[in-house]
């Protein structure tokens, strides 16, 4: 029986530098705090649909600060 996984979508406050790609590409998936920096919406799982903007947002962040692997 196969089983489809969730992606969940990770920032790494240490190496994000605020360049806000990811928020471009996908509004739903991050969010921004004050500095500029950005975090997971909620728990960071990747709803259906969004799965390709989370790669996105990975292969685009400078600092490779976002993470999107199987939940
Ligand atoms: Fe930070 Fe990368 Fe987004 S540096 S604001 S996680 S594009």
């Amino acid at each position: 029986m196969s089983e489809q996984k969730d992606l969940q979508v990770i920032v790494d406050p240490e190496l994000c530098q605020g360049h806000n790609r990811c928020k471009a590409i996908a509004p739903k998936l991050f969010e921004l705090d004050e500095f500029g920096h950005a975090h997971v919406v909620g728990d960071g799982t990747v709803p259906p649909g969004l799965e390709s903007k989370a790669r996105l947002a990975e292969a685009n962040c400078p600092e490779f600060a976002i993470k999107v692997a199987q939940a």
